[in-house]
């Protein structure tokens, strides 16, 4: 079964707020990602470093008129990996196919996505780490040598054949770096890691959608969405949607800080964006095991919240505040995640071995 379709189609249904062929009828906040998506590089706010080296690619393929080198893009969701595979075939021109790991079961799924492709093309495969491993090994010389080696028959008069295909891009897309394997990674000329926005882009986010939106906002009241956005243009952008409709039905419309806070107050998102999953997982780890180690899948059956969950959306922010350790034990929680709950802080506490 072939599980891709073109540039405004497909994407992956648990993941990704742009599917619409599986959804025809859109629910209004995907209408809105859809509206509120950077087009091009120079709508794109914030990760500069990356833009930039994203420019000098494309100015080059362009400039030698070939396809872009495959890249790959890794980091937290919500940061705008499906976004820049976007913006790149926008910026170059040229179709893309989107699909992803755990959509491609078998071999034949791939082979038939390439033998569609068209020179420049690019494929965009979301969640990478999910290939299967007789569909990565389809992929390893459609990237290299841009060839498809096909077995013809079965038993000693088996043969193989290999198919050229024409020059295309893969651009992957991962949450999880470490679970890629070496071969696989190895074949993407560029590797970009996203990280979390600084506040002032977020700020600048939340400001461009205001606009687009339509919506009266003051300066201070975009400054508190931002500040508990955990710098993830994803949630700075649901916040927004939220503030939005407290301002609408609690007051005049307008985003003022005493409706953000109000808003976000009544979403128990708190003043450094953590919200209750953040805040089950530390107090678990604080109160039921002294402050750690523990490992994530005790804590996941502790909160009833898949272990995937803690590590890919909750830990990478709870690091990023120093509120986690990781030991080769399990995770620790540490002064500072005490001091944001109120807790007192063990003095005979143990100090952390870092992995
Ligand atoms: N640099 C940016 N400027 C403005 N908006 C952005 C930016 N990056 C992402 N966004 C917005 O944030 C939302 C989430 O981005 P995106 O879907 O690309 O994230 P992702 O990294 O692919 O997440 P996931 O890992 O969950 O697939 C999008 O709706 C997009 O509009
Ligand atoms: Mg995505």
């Amino acid at each position: 079964m072939l599980r891709i379709c073109d540039r405004d189609g497909y994407n992956h249904p648990m993941t990704d707020p742009d599917q619409r062929l599986l959804d025809p009828e859109p629910k209004p906040d995907d209408r809105l990602d859809q509206t509120l998506r950077p087009q091009k590089l120079s709508d794109l706010i914030g990760q500069d470093q990356v833009k930039e080296n994203l420019a000098i690619l494309i100015a080059a393929a362009k400039q030698r008129g070939e396809a872009l080198d495959h890249v790959l893009f890794y980091g937290p969701p919500g940061l705008g990996k499906t976004t820049l595979s976007h913006v790149l075939a926008n910026e170059m021109d040229v179709n893309i196919k989107v699909t992803s790991g755990p959509a491609i079961e078998r071999a034949g799924d791939l082979a038939a996505i390439l033998t569609n492709l068209r020179a420049g093309d690019i494929l965009f495969i979301d969640e990478i780490h999910r290939l299967g491993r007789a569909v990565e090994e389809v992929l390893y010389p459609a990237m290299e040598d841009f060839a498809l080696d096909i077995v013809i028959g079965k038993g000693p008069s088996a043969r193989s054949i290999r198919l050229k295909l024409p020059r295309f891009s893969v651009i992957g897309a991962t949450t999880r770096l470490a679970l890629m394997t070496a071969p696989l990674r190895a074949r993407f000329g560029a590797v970009y890691r996203l990280d979390y926005y600084e506040q002032s882009a977020i700020r600048t986010i939340v400001r461009r959608a205001t606009g687009i939106l339509g919506v009266k906002a003051e300066e201070s009241g975009v400054s508190e969405i931002a500040r508990r956005a955990r710098g993830t243009p994803r949630i700075a952008l649901r916040l927004l949607r939220r503030v939005r409709d407290f301002a609408q039905v609690r007051g005049d419309g307008v985003i003022t800080p005493e409706m953000a806070c109000g808003a976000l107050d009544l979403l128990q998102v708190d003043p450094l964006g953590l919200d209750d999953v953040d805040r089950r997982v530390l107090k678990t780890i604080i109160e039921k095991y002294n402050g750690g180690p523990v490992g994530l899948n005790t804590i996941g059956a502790s909160i009833g919240e898949e272990p995937e969950t803690i590590m890919d959306v909750v830990e990478p922010y709870l690091l990023q505040l120093g509120f986690l350790d990781r030991t080769p034990q399990g995770r620790v929680a540490t002064r500072l995640a005490y001091e944001h709950l109120g807790l007192t802080y063990p003095d005979d506490a143990p100090q952390p071995r870092l992995l």
